[in-house]
């Protein structure tokens, strides 16, 4: 098949990570026969300095007529002046809002081989295999903003529609798996999550009886995400909240280099990106862990391209890769067993090519 994908690597260690993934993907096109074209945008930091925006309006119209757009991280210590008029986060923030992307799945399942060395005891993550369903596009981070002399506002927002249209995304997974979906908010103090409870609840009620639904409040799912991880099966919740719970539950897999993410629109272009940010304490050092970007390209193939076999391909090579010791040193802990970002990437390329069972 061909493909156009749009690729924004960004700033801090997003560039080191995502020429990974789309090496990954390079290789993918040529063992299985597809034409994957490639064209590469600037988005956050980088943007503000060779255009002065955070989203040039060229790199939101590459995203609007490719098929993927496949994105590194944004931000970093250069654009953190809090009397800054724009930042980096402005711009993925803007390209979500743009593609429409509501639907933000970040799966969580702890490879096997590095459960001994993450700080839960490994009981607890033996059996983990979660996906948390995110609301990407509203809530508090869209809301009206504010800030007069002593005074700053954030509002948040939510209507029946949007979370219907979440609600109907997780509830459709988690009828694919094991047939539970928590939903997560705060339900004891805020308005929104008063409604999202009740929309919900119609939801699933309606149109998934065979769905069992629970509610939890956020506090609560965030302990119980570490006391009995391996409870959970799919979790769908709001933007902030999202966002909070998935890099508490990087902890799970072991490090935030680790989690991939997808984030869907009801049609039109996916937009793939690893869960972590552009890493500035380690950026330029090339030791940053690829896996998130190479996963989240694995993504791409399956949600936007639909090549499911292709998809699978990459994810057993990374499978195999992470088994072999083929790690970046955030998962080593001696050191000198590490390997640099290219070289992950590398194995990961080789084993796509040559290793049968990962095909
Ligand atoms: P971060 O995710 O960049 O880093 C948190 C910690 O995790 C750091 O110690 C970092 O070294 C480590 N880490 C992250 N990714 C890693 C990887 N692939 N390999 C190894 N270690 C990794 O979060 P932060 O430090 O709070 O934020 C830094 C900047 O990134 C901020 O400007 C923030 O706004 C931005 N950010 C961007 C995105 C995005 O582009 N999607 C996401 C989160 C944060
Ligand atoms: C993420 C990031 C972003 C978010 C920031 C950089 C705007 O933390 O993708 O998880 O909060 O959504
Ligand atoms: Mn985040």
């Amino acid at each position: 098949m061909k493909a156009k994908i749009a690729v924004l690597p960004g700033d801090g260690i997003g560039p080191e990570v995502t020429v990974q993934a789309r090496r990954v993907l390079e290789m993918v096109g040529e063992n299985f026969d597809h034409e994957f074209s490639f064209e590469e945008a600037h988005v956050g930091g980088i943007a503000i300095d060779e255009c002065g925006d955070p989203l040039p309006e060229q790199t939101l119209n590459l995203c609007r007529e490719s098929d993927a757009v496949l994105f590194g991280a944004i931000g970093g210590p250069k654009w953190d002046d809090p009397n800054a008029p724009v930042r980096p986060e402005q711009g993925l923030l803007r390209l979500r809002r743009g593609l429409g992307v509501f639907a933000n799945i970040r799966p969580v399942k702890p490879h096997p081989d590095l459960i001994d060395q993450a700080p839960l005891k490994p009981e607890l993550l033996r059996d983990v295999d979660l996906i948390v369903i995110r609301e990407l596009t509203g809530g508090i981070y869209f809301g009206h903003k504010s800030r007069e002399n002593d005074v700053a506002v954030d509002t948040c927002t939510y209507s029946v529609g949007e979370v219907e249209r979440i609600v109907r995304i997780a509830a459709s997974l988690a009828r694919e798996r094991e047939g539970r979906l928590t939903s997560v908010d705060k339900a004891n103090v805020l308005e929104t999550s008063r409604l999202w409870r009740a929309t919900a609840e119609r939801v699933v009620h309606d149109e998934f009886p065979d769905v069992k639904l629970e509610h939890v409040l956020v506090d609560a799912a965030a302990m119980h995400l570490l006391q009995k991880p391996d409870y959970f099966d799919v979790i769908v919740t709001e933007n902030m909240f999202g966002d909070i719970l998935t890099d508490e539950a990087s902890v799970l897999a072991g490090s935030m280099g680790l989690l991939p993410s997808a984030s869907l629109s009801d049609d039109g272009p996916g937009l793939y990106e690893p869960i972590h940010g552009s890493a500035p304490d380690i950026a330029g050092l090339g030791i940053a862990n690829p896996y998130a970007a190479i996963s989240s390209a694995a993504m791409l193939l399956r949600h936007s391209l639909k090549l499911d076999e292709e998809a699978d391909a990459v994810e057993r090579a990374v499978a195999r890769a992470v088994h072999e010791g083929a790690l970046t040193v955030d998962l080593v802990r001696d050191e000198r067993k590490s390997m640099t970002t290219a070289e992950v990437g590398d194995r990961v390329c080789e084993l796509l090519s040559t290793c049968t069972a990962c095909l």
